[in-house]
Order: C-alpha cells, then structure tokens, then sequence
C-alpha cells in the first residue's frame, strides 16, 4: 500500500498509557487510514463506503469501551467526555452522508479528511485530559 500525506502516524504523542486504550486507539486510526486511503485510489464508492461502515463501528465500539473504562475510573468528566463521543459519532455519521451525496473525488477527499481530523482532535484532545488524570493520581495527588 503506498502511503499518503494524510496517514496518520502512530506515535508516542498519542499514548494514554493505558494499553487496550491505546492498542484501540491504533486500531482505529489503521481504519482512518485505510479509508483515507480507499478515498484517494478508489473510484469506487462501494469500496470506500465499506471502510467508512468499518470505521465507524470500530468508533462506536471503542467509544462504548472507553466510557466503561472512564466510569470505573471515576474519571470526574464521565459523562462530559461521553457527551463528546456522542458528538462525535453524529459527526462521523453526517459526514459519511455527505460523502454518500459527493459525486466529486476532491470533495470525498475533503470528507476523509473531515473524519481524520476529528479524530486526532479527540485524541489529542479530550483523550489526554483522562491520560492526565490517571497520570496524576498514580502519582498519589
Ligand atoms: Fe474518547
Ligand atoms: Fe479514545
């Protein structure tokens, strides 16, 4: 598979330091590529539709399994943090209507890049505020 510029790299940066967090977190970003991917070499909407469909039960799963893992926790911002889940999901599944509607492959194009960045902005975003918390309290304050 040849590598685009808009492939995520897994990194570091993104580590919650919670291992099935961040093995799910790579999961889910090899989807988000795979579909961007798909978008730029395939003309075939089928195709890309499926990776889209992949992706977004893959987010649907990893949201439910983080706000389990959130609640046990008793992570102060739960139910903020599954409120932006939510969000996301409608996001996800407005843009994937979007790209169903798009007949042009720049505006598809455009829509896989909506989804990634929505992405990483969650990541790096709300992800890291629980990483933090957990951090903190590990070290006893
Ligand atoms: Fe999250
Ligand atoms: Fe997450």
């Amino acid at each position: 598979m040849e590598r685009n510029e808009w492939e995520i790299a897994w990194s570091n940066f993104l580590r919650v330091d919670v291992p099935e967090m961040d093995e799910e977190h790579q999961q889910f970003i090899a989807r988000v590529n795979e579909l961007n991917q798909a978008i730029l070499e395939s003309e075939d909407k089928a195709k890309v539709a499926r990776a889209m469909q992949l992706m977004l039960s893959e987010a649907a799963r990893h949201f439910e399994h983080e706000e389990k893992l959130l609640a046990r926790w008793e992570y102060p911002n739960a139910a903020a943090h599954a409120g932006r889940h939510a969000e996301l999901a409608a996001q996800f599944a407005r843009v994937t209507r979007e790209f169903e509607a798009a007949d042009l492959s720049f505006v598809r194009a455009a829509k896989g890049l909506r989804i990634k960045q929505l992405l990483v902005e969650h990541l790096l975003g709300e992800d890291m505020q629980y990483r933090d918390f957990l951090r903190s309290r590990a070290r006893g304050h």
